[in-house]
C-alpha cells in the first residue's frame, strides 16, 4: 500500500525519461540539418527542453525508488514551478492570440491580413526580428507555386483561389492598391492607384522581393503563429493535467519517504 505511489512515480519517470531521448536526438538532428536561418533558432531550446526533462526524470526516479528524500523535494519543487510556468504561458498564449483575423474580401477566394489588427506584443516581436524571419520565409518557397503559375492563370481564376495567410500577405499586392493583374506575382501599378496603404510602394515584381517587405506579410506570419499557439495552448492544458497527476503521486511518495525515514530513525 505504502509503496504504490513510489512505484507509480518510478514508472511515470521512466516514461518521461524515454520521451526525453527522442527530444534531445531531434534537437541535435535539427542543429546538424540547419542550413537556413529558419531552423537555426529552434535547435537550442529543443535540446535544452530535452535535457531538462531528462534530469527531472532522473531526479524523480532516484528520489522515488531509492527513497532519497531531498532529491524528491527538489523534484517536487521544480515540478511545481513547471506547472505554474506552463499555466501562465497558456493563459498568455490565449490572451495574445485572441486578437486579429484575416479579412474576407468580396469576390475573392482568399483573405487579406492587416498588421494593426493583431496584438501589440506579437507585432513588436515580429518587427524586431523581421530581417531574420523574412529570409526564413523567402527560403521556405511559400510563393513558388504562385510564381510557377505564370500568366497562364486568368485573373478571375486567380481571384477564386484559396491562398494561405503567408501567400496572401507576402506573394501578392494588397487589394486596395488596385494594381492591374498580369500574373499572380506580376502586377502593374495604374494611374488610378492612389491608395494610402504603404504596402503598395513596397511591392515589387522581382521574384525575390514581391511583398516580403510588406506589413501584410508580417500580418500573414502572425496569423500563422496565432493558430499554432492556439494548438500549443490546448496541448498544454492536457500536459498540465498530466503534470498535476504526476505531482500528486510525487507528493504521496514524498510523504512515504518521510514516514519510512522516521520509522528507521525510531525503530
Ligand atoms: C511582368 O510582366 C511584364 C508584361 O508581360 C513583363 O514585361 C515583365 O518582364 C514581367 N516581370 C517579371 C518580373 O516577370
Amino acid at each position: 500500500m505504502v509503496r504504490v505511489s513510489n512505484n507509480l512515480l518510478g514508472i511515470l519517470n521512466i516514461l518521461t525519461f524515454l520521451i526525453s531521448i527522442p527530444i534531445i536526438g531531434g534537437g541535435i538532428w535539427l542543429s546538424r540539418q540547419a542550413n537556413t536561418e529558419c531552423e537555426r533558432f529552434l535547435d537550442k531550446p529543443v535540446i535544452a527542453l530535452g535535457v531538462f526533462i531528462m534530469l527531472l526524470s532522473i531526479a524523480g526516479l532516484v528520489g522515488a525508488c531509492c527513497r532519497v528524500t531531498w532529491l524528491l523535494w527538489i523534484y517536487l519543487f521544480v515540478m511545481f514551478l513547471l506547472i505554474l510556468l506552463l499555466f501562465c504561458f497558456t493563459i498568455f498564449a490565449f490572451v495574445v492570440t485572441n486578437k486579429g483575423a484575416g479579412e474576407a474580401i468580396s469576390g475573392k477566394g482568399y483573405k487579406e491580413y492587416r498588421l494593426g489588427d493583431y496584438s501589440n506584443w506579437l507585432q513588436k516581436r515580429v518587427n524586431g526580428n523581421w530581417r531574420r524571419i523574412r529570409s526564413c520565409i523567402q527560403d521556405s518557397k511559400v510563393c513558388k507555386s504562385l510564381i510557377d503559375q505564370g500568366s497562364e492563370t486568368p485573373v478571375q481564376s486567380f481571384y477564386n483561389q484559396h491562398l494561405s495567410a503567408l501567400q496572401s500577405g507576402c506573394c501578392k499586392p494588397s487589394d486596395d492598391c488596385k494594381f492591374s493583374y498580369v500574373s499572380p506575382t506580376n502586377w502593374t501599378s495604374t494611374s488610378t492607384s492612389s491608395s494610402t496603404n504603404s504596402d503598395c510602394s513596397r511591392w515589387s515584381n522581382e521574384p525575390n522581393i514581391l511583398c516580403y517587405n510588406c506589413e501584410s506579410c508580417k500580418a500573414g506570419l502572425i496569423d500563422n503563429v496565432k493558430s499554432d499557439w492556439k494548438k500549443v495552448a490546448i496541448i498544454n492544458i492536457i500536459f498540465i493535467v498530466f503534470l498535476i497527476i504526476v505531482y500528486t503521486v510525487g507528493c504521496c511518495a514524498f510523504r512515504n519517504n518521510r514516514a519510512d525515514n522516521s520509522w528507521k530513525r525510531y525503530p
